[in-house]
C-alpha cells in the first residue's frame, strides 16, 4: 500500500461514472446514468472500491436484467454494499454475475415474447422503414406489470426526483411504444387519472364522472432518443386523451426542460392545425381564454404559454 491509499478519496467513484447501463441486442449500446441519488445517496458516490464499475444490461426485448460488480481491490469492511443496494430497485428475477446464464435466459424468454393484442394499441406510426406503435395498458395487466417491474430504474437514473409508482393502485395506466417488427420496447409513460369535481349540480345529477388525466414519468430509452419517438408518444397519448370524453384536461408532473420544449413544439403544432393562430382575436379577453383552453383539454398555465407563442409568431 502507498501513503496514497489512506486517502479516502482513493476509494471514492462517482456512481454516475461507475455505472454501465446497456440494452443489448444485435450488439450492445452503453450509456450513463443522468441520476444515481436515489440509489447510492445525495453525494452519488460510492466508497470501498478502485476501479469500480457496475454493468447494469437488459436484454432490448425482454428488458431482463444483468447486474456485474467489477473493481481491483475492495476495502472488506467499510465498502458500500454496491449491489444490495441496487438490488433494492430491480426485480427479483435479475441475473448476476453469470453472463451466460443470463443471454441463455432471456433468449428463452424471447420465444414467447409477444406485443400486447391489437386492442391494446393506441396508434401506429413510421420512422424511416421501421414501423411503431403505441400500446395502452394498465398496471394491474400481467405483461404491462411485468416489463414496467424491469424498466422502472430507467425512471430513477434519468428522471430527476423520480420514485417508483404504486404498482397496487388501478389508476396507473402505462403507455408503451415498440417497434412491431423487432418488439423492442423503445420507451414509455406512467399515466395517472385523477377524478376531477365538476361541482355539486354535476354531482347530484349523477353526469358522467370527469378526470384529469396526468404524464408522470415519461422515458425514451436513451438509444433511440433524437428520432421523433418522444413526439409520437406524446401525440399519441393526447389523441387518446382527447377522443375520451371522460378526461378534461391533460397535465404534465413536474415537466423538465427538455419535456417543456417537446411538449410546446407538439402542442403548437396541435393548435396550429386547428387554425388557432387564425382565430386569435385582437383582444384576448378572459372567456376566450377559458373556452379555448377547454376544449384542447390544457392547463391554464400552458395554453397562456402557447397563447403568447402564437401572439408573437403572428406579430412577428
Ligand atoms: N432527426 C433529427 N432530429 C430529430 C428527429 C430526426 N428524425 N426527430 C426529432 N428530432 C429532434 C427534435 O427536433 C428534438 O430536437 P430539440 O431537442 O433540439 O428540440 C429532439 O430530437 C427530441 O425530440 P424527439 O425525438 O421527439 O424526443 P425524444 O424521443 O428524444 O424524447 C425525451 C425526448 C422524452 C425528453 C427523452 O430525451 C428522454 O426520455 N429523456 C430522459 C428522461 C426525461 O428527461 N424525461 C422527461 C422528464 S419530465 C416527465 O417525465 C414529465
Amino acid at each position: 500500500m502507498s501513503v496514497l491509499d489512506f486517502k479516502p478519496e482513493a476509494w471514492t467513484s462517482s456512481a454516475n461514472e461507475a455505472l454501465k447501463v446497456s440494452l443489448v441486442s444485435e450488439n450492445a449500446i452503453q450509456f450513463s446514468p443522468l441520476f444515481t441519488y436515489p440509489i447510492f445517496g445525495d453525494s452519488e458516490q460510492i466508497f470501498g472500491y478502485k476501479d469500480l464499475v457496475i454493468y447494469l444490461a437488459f436484454d432490448a426485448i425482454t428488458f431482463k436484467p444483468f447486474l456485474n460488480v467489477k473493481f481491483s481491490e475492495k476495502l472488506d469492511k467499510e465498502a458500500d454494499d454496491v449491489e444490495g443496494k441496487l438490488l433494492e430497485f430491480l426485480p427479483a428475477d435479475v441475473i448476476r454475475k453469470d453472463e451466460a446464464k443470463w443471454v441463455e435466459s432471456f433468449e428463452e424468454e424471447q420465444k414467447s415474447f409477444q406485443l400486447p393484442p391489437d386492442e391494446c394499441r393506441v396508434s401506429s406510426y413510421q420512422i424511416g422503414e421501421e414501423t411503431y406503435a403505441v400500446y395502452k395498458l394498465g398496471i394491474s395487466n400481467d405483461f404491462c406489470r411485468k416489463l414496467h417491474h424491469r424498466v422502472q430504474i430507467f425512471s430513477l437514473l434519468f428522471i430527476e426526483a423520480a420514485s417508483y409508482i404504486d404498482e397496487n393502485d388501478t389508476n396507473w395506466e402505462i403507455f408503451w411504444t415498440f417497434n412491431v417488427t423487432t418488439r423492442k420496447c423503445v420507451g414509455y409513460v406512467t399515466t395517472y387519472t385523477y377524478w376531477k369535481y365538476t361541482g355539486a349540480r354535476n354531482f347530484d345529477a349523477n353526469l358522467q364522472l370527469k378526470f384529469r388525466a396526468k404524464i408522470s414519468q415519461f422515458v425514451i430509452f436513451p438509444p433511440y432518443q433524437g428520432r421523433g419517438h418522444g413526439s409520437n408518444l406524446y401525440n399519441s397519448l393526447v389523441d387518446t386523451w382527447m377522443k375520451d370524453d371522460s378526461i378534461e384536461e391533460i397535465t404534465v408532473e413536474d415537466p423538465n426542460e427538455s419535456f417543456d420544449d417537446l411538449r410546446d413544439r407538439n402542442d403548437l403544432k396541435r393548435l396550429f392545425n386547428a387554425k388557432l393562430v387564425v382565430e386569435l382575436p385582437e383582444d384576448i379577453s378572459l372567456e376566450w381564454l377559458d373556452r379555448k383552453r377547454i376544449e384542447f383539454k390544457l392547463e391554464k398555465r400552458q395554453f397562456s404559454r402557447l397563447t403568447e407563442m402564437f401572439l408573437l409568431y403572428k406579430n412577428a
